[in-house]
């Protein structure tokens, strides 16, 4: 992605089209977080924090180089979208409906902004799962971080990718076969 900044009017358009994601019982479960400049950095730190504790130097992990990595990631791309969910502990089917209807949000996030001409790709990653990003973002251990969208102008057009056939389908017509 280029570093350019991608207008805050287009950005909106990208939540307005993830949030017409189907979603059971409108519970519109979803938050969005838009970091742009800055706020980008200080998610590196915390996700380096967070790598930080997982880190086995036994193992020859170098931290420096670990940390550097973790700190650079955001500032890949000049706005990112964190997604997460609010969820309901005491109620295991609506969380995992929430769960997909975020699933469902960022999915229509990706196609808008695609259509628009913006690059844009969903990452995860051990940092979604750290309590501490959590926390960062007013999470708690219970809810659920979807991940971030990276989004920005193409730097570079991606190479076509062979898409699998329809893979495992059955047709019933009729009485199950
Ligand atoms: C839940 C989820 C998490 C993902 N996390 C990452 C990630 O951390 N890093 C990455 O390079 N791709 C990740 N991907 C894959 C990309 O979003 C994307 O699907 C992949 O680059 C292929 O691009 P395409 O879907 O446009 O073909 C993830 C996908 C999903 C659904």
């Amino acid at each position: 992605m280029r570093p350019d900044a991608v207008p805050r009017d287009v950005l909106e358009k990208l939540i307005d089209a993830a949030v017409q994601a189907p979603n059971h019982r409108l519970t519109r479960p979803w938050r969005f977080w838009v970091l742009t400049g800055e706020a980008r950095e200080e998610l590196g730190e915390v996700m380096a924090e967070a790598a930080r504790s997982g880190l086995d130097t036994s193992a020859g992990d170098d931290v420096g180089v670990v940390l550097d990595r973790e700190r650079a990631k955001p500032l890949r791309a000049p706005a990112i979208f964190v997604v997460g969910i609010d969820q309901e502990p005491s109620d295991p089917v609506l969380s995992m409906e929430n769960v997909e209807a975020g699933a469902a949000a960022i999915q229509n996030l990706l196609l808008a902004a695609h259509a628009m001409g913006l690059a844009a790709i969903w990452r995860t990653g051990a940092s979604v799962y750290s309590p501490s990003v959590k926390r960062h973002f007013g999470l708690g251990d219970e809810d659920v971080l979807l991940g971030f969208v990276y989004v920005g102008y193409p730097a570079v057009t991606p190479p076509e990718v062979e898409r699998t056939a329809m893979g495992k389908v059955e047709w019933w017509d009729g009485r199950r076969p």
